[in-house]
Formats: C-alpha cells, structure tokens, sequence
C-alpha cells in the first residue's frame, strides 16, 4: 500500500479554496473532502482519515482503485512509450493485446473495436458508426437513459434540465418510456436507423427492464433494418455480476459502448461491433478518427483490468456479494428505517428513501461517518451504492452498517 500523504490543515484548505478559483465549477459549494490517496476500496482524506468507497469513482474502479497489477503494466508502458500515433499510422502492440482481450469478453462475434478516451465519445462513434450504417437519420433513445454529456450523446440523454440550455442538439431523437415495447414500435417510423439503449439503466437509478423488452427491440431492429447500440458503460465489466449486463438477457446488439471501468481506473472507452458494420468508417477513409483514444498506456492497464477481473474471478463475485448485499438491503427494508425499496444486479445498487427531500444530507452525513456513498444524475430520490467488486464482505458490511446509521440519524431529525 502506499502512502496516504495527510496534508497539513491550512495546506488542505487552501486546495479548497483554490479548487473553488481555478477549477471550473459545476457542483454548487465548497468541498470538505480534499482526497490525497486511494487503494482498493478505500479513499483517504488529507487528515489520513480512510472512507470505505461504495461509489467506484463512480463505477470505474471495479479492480479496485489503484490496483497493483494494473499500476505495474501503466508503470512499463510508461517507460516504454507514451503516445505515437494511435490511429491508423502504426500497428501499436498493447492497443491489439487490450482489443484482442475486450474480444474475449464480447458477446458472439462483435470483436472489432474502435477506442477512445471517455464514454461520450464511444457513444458518438456508435451513433455515427449507427447512422452511417443504417443510412437513416432518426434515432430511438428512452426515458431515463444517460448516455454522455457531449452534443451528441446530450441529445439522446433523457433529462431535459441538462439538454434545454444546449438546444438545437442533434435532430431526429425521440423518446420513449424504459421498458415499452410497443411505444418503441410506434415510434419506429422509417427515418430510425438507430436505437440506442442501457440494457440497465443507471443514471435513472438501476432500472431494471421486464423481460422480452430487448429481446423485442432486437427484433424490431432486424425487421426494419435499424443498428441497436447497447450502452454498457456503466454496466459493463462486470458491475452487475455478468461481464455485460446485457447477458442476464442474451440478446446481442450491432453495437455496445463501453467505458468507465475499461481502462483500470484510466480513461479508456469502446465502440465494438462486428468487423463488416465497423467497416463502414473506412468509406471514406479518415471518417472517424481520434488523437488520444487508445493510447498505450490506458490500454496496458486495460489489459491488466481485463485479466485481474478474469483471474481473479471478479464477474461470479460480483453476483455472489450481490445476492449478500440485496439480502442486507432487504433486511434495510424491513427495518423501517426509512428506506422504501432498492433495485440491484450484482453490486450495482440503488436505494430509494422514503423521504426523498433527505436523499443528499444522508449521503453527506454517510461521508462525515466514514462512507461514501452517491447520489445519482436523473433520480434524486436515490442513492447509488457501487463497491469495487473487490471489496471485502466486512467492508461493505461495515459501510451498509454507516449508511442504515445516517438514514436513522437523518429521517429521526
Ligand atoms: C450509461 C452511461 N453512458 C455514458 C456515460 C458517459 O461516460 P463519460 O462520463 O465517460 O463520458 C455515462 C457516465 O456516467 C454513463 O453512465
């Protein structure tokens, strides 16, 4: 383990202060956590005080944060090279080795990838790779559904208080409600060429979809000719106790994005279909290109992500200390303590409050207590609770203990 670097108060609060000055601000107030370190489940304090981390960075780091294996193939890679360049030019060995192996964890024969450095740019490429396919214009996207903050990706995300500013986004988007089949089908006029969909839900709070329901829009996609684009950013890497979730369904899209926990806690991303729809960005040449995405380093620690989750047996993990966290929330419940429901796959939780109006000063008073849980973008009733899936069972026994503990101390005010 290394250090845990405390920092001297007063040099504490002057990077509050300065993160407040030099750092564009998008969350409103100052922050009282300053984090100098984190290892494993674990995220230190400038005081040295150690929170058990129930976010993952928000899901990102499900090999645990700085992972040994994964330092130790950034630290060669480091040494060996960091950026030629990436597309196109040169065959560059770890950017095949992290493809070959993101190959072996994708279903069927979608093994051709395209990298880039974040979610929203995967998604860009999937919606162009989409369009371009398809040769049609309009795009099905749901209620709900979070797929990125760029012009893009902004104009299939659902929540219309983070899109209006930003109008006119991309034309030919229309939504309909998670989990409709039959809305999906109306809405499928012929100018759709793409719809594009979390098989889980995550920003609207772990939503679940009934069963058939992609299943059906693989079908509607077939019968029309549209490309169906999973978005597994969130839920991929075995957050939900399956490489993908996609598999608790076993329905293969033309695409899936995937990002976050890809890159080991380094900014990695994917679009990955089959190599004769991917083929479409050769026509013409140049079409879709990127500097950064892919580079060696972020995929030597892919790689090392990939083989840690597979060696380890990280995906059946997930699933076993998920059904151990669903029986402690259930037990949540019960109590009547305050929480109304929870909905999970693995150890990819959301909890709703009953008071919802308490949701964020139970997530603060978590962190004064020693436990970071989080809040999510599209449901404000409900808190995210994401462990690295290499957390241990008393860790995250001890941080649902500090939660059920904040939520008591909260709603009983
Ligand atoms: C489902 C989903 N898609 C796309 C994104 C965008 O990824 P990024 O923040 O890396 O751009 C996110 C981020 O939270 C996400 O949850």
């Amino acid at each position: 383990m290394t250090g845990t670097h405390p920092l001297e108060p007063a040099v504490a609060d002057r990077y509050r202060d300065e993160f407040l000055r030099y750092l564009s601000q998008t969350v409103p107030g100052r922050k009282e956590l300053v984090v100098t370190a984190a290892h494993g489940s674990t995220v230190v304090g400038s005081d040295g005080t150690e929170y058990i981390d129930l976010t993952s960075g928000i899901a990102v780091a499900n090999v645990g944060h700085a992972n040994p294996d994964v330092v130790a193939a950034v630290r060669e890679m480091v040494e060996t090279m960091t950026h030629v360049n990436v597309y196109g030019r040169y065959v560059i060995p770890a950017q095949v080795d992290f493809a070959r192996e993101l190959a072996s964890i994708t279903p069927a024969d979608l093994d051709v990838s395209f990298l880039t450095n974040s979610g929203a740019e995967a998604i860009e490429g999937a919606l162009k790779l989409g369009r371009k396919a398809s040769g049609r214009p309009g795009i099905l996207a749901f209620e709900g559904a979070f797929h990125g903050r760029t012009m893009g990706a902004l104009s299939v995300t659902w929540k219309e208080q983070y899109r209006r500013p930003f109008e006119p986004l991309v034309p030919g988007v229309r939504f309909v409600p998670f989990g409709d089949l039959e809305a999906a089908e109306a809405a499928m006029t012929d100018d759709v060429g793409v719809v594009i969909v979390e098989p889980i839900q995550g920003e609207a709070g772990v939503v679940i979809p009934p069963d058939g329901f992609l299943a059906g829009l693989r079908q509607l996609c077939d019968d029309r000719g549209a490309i169906l684009v999973f978005d597994e950013v969130q839920g991929g890497m075995g957050r939900s106790g399956r490489w993908f979730s996609l598999e608790h369904w076993d329905v293969t899209p033309d695409v899936i994005v995937s990002a976050k926990a890809l890159g080991g806690g380094l900014p990695l991303g994917a679009f990955t279909a089959r190599a004769a729809l991917m083929a479409t960005l050769l026509d013409p040449p140049l079409s879709h290109l990127t500097t950064f995405g892919g580079n060696p380093v972020s995929c030597a620690a892919g790689l090392a992500a990939i083989r840690f989750i597979k060696r380890n047996g990280l995906v059946e993990r997930a699933a076993e200390l998920g059904t151990h966290l669903a029986t402690r929330l259930d037990a949540m419940v019960d109590a009547g303590i305050g929480v109304a429901r929870y909905r999970a796959r693995g150890l990819w939780t959301a909890i709703d409050l009953v008071d919802p109006s308490i949701t964020n000063t139970v997530v603060a008073e978590a962190q004064r207590r020693g436990v970071l849980v989080g809040s999510m973008l599209h449901n404000a009733a409900t808190i995210r609770i994401v462990p690295p899936l290499v957390i241990e069972r008393d860790q995250l026994d001890r941080g649902l203990d500090v939660l059920a503990d904040s939520v008591v101390a909260i709603a009983g005010r």
